[in-house]
């Protein structure tokens, strides 16, 4: 309970599945969590009271697009003012959009759109966070949530996988930057998750679920907690040299030659 007392955690897209889990599991630590996405107060309300009466009494929520490297700027100034300087930030807004590069049911718009989100989004959270920490002379702990597509590539979701795969070589990247002043940079990576964007895509055809079932080697798809419980580990200040790695929460999926078609 105490590891993460007071800590002040921010989140981006913690409206969405994985980031309320994520939320809510620091929440119920006792850290302050901020969390941010697209929405308007009157819409976003409805998550925010409901992560608050689960236990995560000490939440904030601002709208930010993360495209926006000065929304991404405010939002950090609110934060900071309000509670202090965040030291463990999660990455976590992502967005999908399906097709195949080479086809014609993905435009260069829609490639764009998602490394904005995916890629540029990620990396204004992260790196400006991550200046302030160091000038500050503080610890911190970033985990980026990447995906299982940034090891497969897998041709529904091309451009997806390219802006995960980007994520990935960022978390390296600033791991090794950011090692000598303690902050620890990693990346968890889900598979098939049971909510959020696979979620969204299992109700518009429903055959996708089977096929996710039995693309699975546990058979299983992840929960929202079990990712949720993997970035709290990932953001303990009790460790000082776990960074720069992939955890790869996906039952086994990145390890099949091939997605079951
Ligand atoms: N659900 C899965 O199976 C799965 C698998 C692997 C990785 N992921 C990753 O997990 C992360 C969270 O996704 P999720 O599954 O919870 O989906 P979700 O749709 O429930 O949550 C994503 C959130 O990001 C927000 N968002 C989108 N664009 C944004 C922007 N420009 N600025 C700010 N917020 C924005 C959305 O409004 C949404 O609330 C994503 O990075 C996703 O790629 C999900």
């Amino acid at each position: 309970m105490e590891k993460y007392k007071n800590k002040i955690v921010v989140i981006s897209g913690g409206l969405g599945d994985i980031g309320s889990a994520i939320a809510l599991a620091f929440g119920k630590k006792g850290a302050k969590v901020a969390i941010s996405d697209l929405f308007g107060f009157d819409d976003a309300k409805h998550r925010v009271e409901e992560l608050r009466s689960k236990g995560c009494t000490d939440l904030s929520y601002h709208k930010v697009d993360v495209v926006s490297e000065s929304e991404i700027t405010a939002w950090i100034d609110a934060v900071e003012k309000e509670w202090g300087l965040p030291q463990i930030i999660v990455p976590n807004a992502g967005i999908v959009i399906a097709g195949s590069l080479t086809g014609d049911d993905l435009s260069t718009d829609d490639v764009k759109k998602q490394l904005d989100v995916n890629f540029w989004g990620s990396y204004h959270l992260a790196v400006q966070a991550s200046k302030r920490i160091r000038a500050k002379g503080l610890p911190g702990r970033i985990t980026f949530i990447g995906s299982w597509a940034a090891e497969r590539p897998n041709a529904r979701i091309s451009a997806y996988c390219i802006s995960k795969a980007s994520i990935r070589m960022l978390c390296k990247t600033m791991a090794l930057e950011l090692a000598a002043y303690d902050i620890l940079v990693n990346e968890i990576a889900p598979g098939i998750v049971e909510g959020g964007l696979s979620k969204k895509n299992q109700q518009k055809d429903p055959e996708l679920l089977k096929l996710h079932l039995k693309s699975t080697p546990t058979r299983k798809l992840v929960s929202v907690d079990e990712i949720a419980a993997h970035v709290l580990r990932l953001s303990d200040f009790e460790y000082n040299n776990l960074t720069g790695t992939t955890l790869t929460v996906d039952g086994g999926l990145s390890l099949t030659s091939k997605m079951t078609q």
